[in-house]
């Protein structure tokens, strides 16, 4: 393996058998050795000359993920991954084309290189470049103690994997039995020199109870490679406060900071409302909100800010089940801001898709963004060796109208077109297969009509956006989902706009009225999209395209 420009290895080992470690060999070097961890993976970084042949072996240990950093470009070039060659045994790079072409990866969404991922943490734009920080298991494709990973972009849409940033506490990695938690979600708030960094810690049993002990830290950072040493700003919960009491959102309204908490107050979900002068001291207001709806554990990741002349709120609701059989919605309030009130005029679902969750939003030059975790809580994924669990919406930007939320794809996709593979109107059309599965459709209709959209099919699984009698909703057949009703708010439908990527099928309707994430897992890297409408001369104008992949 050869360094190129890279001047770390960063390597996640865990023994298998007694005093395993990993070795690294350089020619007329003498090899440098680190234990790898015991209870837990230990990262293990190693400093490495640019340019340079090294040998890594890894005796006695298994290895969850392993990349080269350290390089001044690494903002432009991110990481690199190496992989286990099976047949030596030794650590190689490996093509990230072929990595990425998996039937059950997006292609133009962003997911980790492989493993766990949830919320989006850390969202800003600073000194040219998008920021993505993410929950993150680095080792393995199902939640665990939390790290946060870190990607960045130039333009929204291609990323680039950067060095994982935040780990979980010592004490949990020396104690996986017994406890759970690490760096749970949190924001970033951008500067001109610096960024600071607000997120929760949590420390606790396996199973949730009053004795998990979940508190706010901040960190900043001037370039985003290095960070300073956490600092805890809120080490508990008001009174009345559930231990449910994380992911701080903070943002500038007038004179203050305002940071948002996710918890419940009372046995009722409640979004809590802290304020600070200079960021660091931060003084408990009173809840922004509280949810009347019955059987909310708490708020997650809320959010909160103004809005074109409004306020909107977000949070996800934790363990709700909603009237639909949808679980885990997340809620929008909008409102009126005064006197440190909020007074919510209108709500509605962020997502009536059932796998969008844990949305986060910043701004960058007067455009508000929001991204949202791409969940799955009916239990459809497929694993496979080295696969990605998770991954993120697009980016959508976001607007209030007549106090309504609308939600639209931001500008950038267009980057992403690719070849047309159909253009007409008043006609049905059938695109039985669509090769690499990655495609756009947008769909005008002349006026409300009866239809069914065919977004995915595998043997007798299905996935149909339908329009009729009762509205427009995602319907899925065959699968986990089958029977909970993906149903949209919109009186009508004259314009979607559907995003396929693989097991990933985002509609945005009506020009930012409701958008609905759902996915659905196909064994073939080939994809359908079949419209079928009542009234076929109601269709003004239907274009499907591919998508580019954003992996280049
Ligand atoms: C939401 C959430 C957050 C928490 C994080 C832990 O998905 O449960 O409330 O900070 O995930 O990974």
């Amino acid at each position: 393996m050869n360094t190129g420009p890279y001047t770390c290895l960063e390597i996640f080992a865990k023994e298998n058998a007694a005093l395993g470690s990993v070795r690294l060999l350089a020619e007329n070097q003498a090899f440098i050795e680190k234990p790898a961890g015991k209870a837990s993976y230990a990262w293990l970084k190693f400093n490495l000359q640019p340019y340079t042949e090294y040998q890594i072996l890894c005796l006695s240990c298994d290895i969850s993920l392993c990349y080269l950093s350290g390089n001044e470009d690494i903002l432009e070039t991110g990481v690199r991954y190496l992989e286990k060659n099976p047949k030596t045994g030794l650590l190689e790079e490996t093509n990230p084309q072929a990595w990425y072409s998996h039937p059950a990866r997006e292609s133009y969404h962003f997911s980790p290189w492989k493993n766990w991922i949830n919320d989006p943490n850390g969202l800003c734009w600073f000194q040219g470049y998008y920021h993505l920080f993410y929950q993150h298991n680095p080792h393995g494709q199902e939640w665990s103690n939390m790290y946060w990973g870190h990607a960045a972009s130039p333009d929204l849409i291609h990323w680039t994997h950067l060095p994982l940033v935040l780990a979980p506490q010592e004490e949990i990695l020396e104690n996986p039995k017994s406890l759970k938690g690490g760096a749970f979600s949190g924001c970033a708030v951008a500067g001109e020199e610096e960024v600071t960094f607000y997120l929760t810690r949590h420390k606790g049993p396996q199973e949730d109870c009053p004795d998990t002990v979940e508190q706010q830290w901040m960190m900043k950072s001037r370039d985003m490679l290095h960070f300073t040493e956490e600092t805890c700003v809120i080490s508990q919960q008001p009174p009345g406060a559930s231990f449910d009491f994380r992911d701080p959102k903070v943002q500038k309204i007038g004179d203050f900071w305002y940071m948002v908490l996710g918890s419940s107050m009372e046995g009722k979900g409640a979004i809590l409302l802290y304020r600070s002068k200079d960021m660091q001291h931060w003084e408990y207001l009173h809840p922004l909100l509280t949810e009347e709806q019955a059987k909310i554990r708490c708020f997650e990741c809320p959010d909160f800010m103004a809005l074109d002349g409004s306020c909107l709120a977000l949070g996800a609701w934790m363990e709700h089940t909603d009237s639909c059989g949808r679980y885990q919605m997340s809620r929008y309030y909008v409102g009126t801001w005064q006197e440190e009130r909020f007074e919510k005029q209108q709500e509605g679902w962020f997502d009536f898709g059932g796998n969008c969750y844990a949305m986060q939003s910043f701004t960058h030059e007067g455009r508000r963004i929001s991204i949202g975790w791409i969940s799955d809580f009916y239990g459809e994924h497929t694993a496979y060796e080295n696969g990605a669990y998770g991954s993120m919406t697009i980016p959508r930007e976001l607007h209030i109208r007549n106090n309504r939320l609308y939600i639209t794809p931001v500008r950038e996709m267009e980057l992403l077109r690719g070849r047309i593979l159909y253009e007409g109107s008043e006609e049905n059309l059938c695109l039985p297969q669509i090769t690499g599965n990655a495609y756009r459709a947008s769909i005008k209709f002349q006026k409300n009509t009866f239809f069914t959209v065919l977004l995915g099919k595998d043997g007798e699984k299905s996935l149909t956006l339908i329009n009729d009698r009762d509205g427009l909703r995602l319907e899925t057949r065959g699968v986990n989902s089958q029977g909970i009703r993906f149903q949209a708010e919109v009186p009508e439908v004259r314009e979607l706009e559907i995003f396929v990527d693989r097991r990933t099928a985002e509609v945005y309707v009506n020009q930012g009225e409701a958008v609905g994430t759902k996915i659905f897992y196909s064994s073939s890297p080939d994809g359908c999209l079949e419209l079928k409408a009542e009234n076929p001369w109601d269709i003004a104008e239907a274009k499907v395209m591919l998508m580019y992949s954003i992996w280049h």
